[in-house]
């Protein structure tokens, strides 16, 4: 975990990215025997000034991972750094990370992401769950996990998953059947991006976008466009001082900010669309279609401005998310045959019974689920989490101050590990090129 701390404050973030005891080859002794001041935890020294000419250079800091699990193999399971006045504290086990959730409060003290609280407060728009603290995060929070995060909610959305995923593999069989050679060899991150964005909106604001096939509409082009520069551009800003970046980086900061007016826009379009059907179908006596939006207006709980905020984040927070770990799984099991085998002989004994009750899908494939397991501990999307420590805390024996498809085989040429780069969720460098072909 990594804490920082501006002034009296303390921010941590845990490094789930390394799970032993000690980090691999480490050289660095064990914690201390009695509690050491704060001031005593081994320090990452790098030249700040260095290291913010060399982000502004990168345009981001891609190698931010490995740079982390060096510092931990050289330095042990608990060192720091500042930024600025910012203090941070980094941290990798999971019992550390564990100490850390156990003192968090009702209202843990994230650290916001600038560029995007930034396009809020400049436009005049409200904040949704990723971007608040407080009790106006809890709020918002305990209408979200019942409606999104919990096991109920997830009930509700495995049905719309499902129907995009079928749509998905039935489109990728085609394309390869109808290939000259049988098989199809594919860009699979955009595709597969594609595909998450589609079920996430399905699910998010019960209607379909048609991002799977060919003739995709312009506004929806754009949209998908406006989401991959936001993104971009979000790593681009997200490590410097917005005081800095403002004269550095003002291409930079347009892009940014018109990525989000457009996907704000469209979001606030789309909202608007589902509330329509949704009063609609209830004027005509039936029930109305389920997905995340349509519950939340039908609770009432959160205002039209707070539950378009939502809508918004939780589009930006569900696509990347979903599809890179997704994408890595694809490859795993293209270079590790024996495992895709094992996954189709459990996913055709499961089939009948997935195709009858979708649920059936949460239970009936344990292989599948470890399998997605393993993938996003090998690749984690969100490599660290972050929190500003609202109480004292010992950690490692050092003091932390308070206030801071079925039928489908899929292979790949590329034996090597694929290098991952840090773009706001870890990905790969490059796309690796999967080939589908039929089961013969
Ligand atoms: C494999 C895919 C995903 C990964 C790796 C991931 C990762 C994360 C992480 C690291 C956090 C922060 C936790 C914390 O600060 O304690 C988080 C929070 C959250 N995620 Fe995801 N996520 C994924 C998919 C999704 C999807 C598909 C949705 C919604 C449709 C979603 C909705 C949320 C929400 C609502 C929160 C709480 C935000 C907050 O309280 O500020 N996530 N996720």
């Amino acid at each position: 975990m990594v804490l920082r701390v501006t002034a009296d404050v303390w921010l941590v973030r845990p490094w789930w990215y390394l799970h032993r005891k000690r980090a691999l080859g480490t050289t660095a002794t064990l914690a201390p025997k009695t509690v050491q001041p704060f001031e005593a935890i081994p320090q990452y020294s790098r030249n700040n000034w260095l290291k913010m000419i060399q982000i502004l250079r990168e345009q981001g800091q891609k190698n931010l991972h490995l740079e982390m699990h060096q510092a931990f193999q050289e330095l042990g399971p608990i060192f720091r750094h500042s930024v600025g006045r910012t203090q941070i504290v980094s941290v990798m086990l999971p019992e550390d990370a564990e100490k850390l959730l156990q003192v968090e409060s009702t209202y843990p003290h994230r650290k916001l992401l600038e560029p995007w609280v930034a396009h809020r407060e400049l436009r005049g728009l409200r904040r949704g769950v990723f971007l608040l603290n407080g009790p106006e995060w809890h709020f918002n929070r305990l209408q979200l996990n019942s409606n999104v995060l919990s096991p109920k909610a997830v009930q509700n959305f495995v049905p719309l998953v499902d129907v995009v995923a079928r749509d998905f593999v039935e489109i990728v069989k085609k394309k390869m059947l109808e290939s000259a050679h049988g098989s199809l060899s594919m860009d699979a991150q955009s595709n597969v991006f594609n595909y998450t964005t589609e079920a996430s909106h399905f699910v998010l604001l019960g209607e379909r976008l048609g991002l799977l096939g060919h003739d995709l509409i312009p506004d929806n082009l754009k949209f998908l466009r406006a989401l991959h520069s936001m993104f971009k551009t979000t790593t681009q800003l997200m490590f410097l001082p917005r005081s800095l970046t403002r004269w550095t980086s003002t291409r930079v900061w347009k892009e940014n900010f018109e990525s989000w007016d457009f996907i704000s826009e469209y979001g606030e379009d789309h909202c608007l669309g589902c509330i329509k059907n949704m009063y609609r179908e209830l004027a005509e006596g039936r029930p109305h279609s389920w997905s995340v939006i349509a519950e939340l207006v039908a609770e009432g709980t959160l205002s039209m401005d707070a539950i378009q905020a939502n809508s918004m984040e939780l589009i930006a927070g569900s696509t990347d998310t979903t599809a890179i770990p997704l994408v890595m799984t694809l490859f795993e099991l293209a270079r590790n045959p024996d495992v895709q085998q094992a996954l189709r002989q459990e996913s055709l004994a499961a089939a009948a019974s997935i195709a009858a009750n979708p649920q059936k899908a949460m239970s009936d494939l344990p292989l599948l689920k470890a399998a997605l397991k393993e993938t996003l501990r090998l690749y984690p999307a969100g490599a660290f989490l972050e929190r500003i420590l609202s109480s004292d805390l010992v950690l490692q024996n050092y003091h932390i101050p308070a206030g801071m498809l079925k039928s489908v085989h899929v292979e790949t040429q590329e034996k090597e590990d694929v290098p991952m780069s840090y773009h706001f969720v870890l990905m790969p460098s490059s796309s690796p090129l999967l080939t589908f072909r039929p089961v013969s």
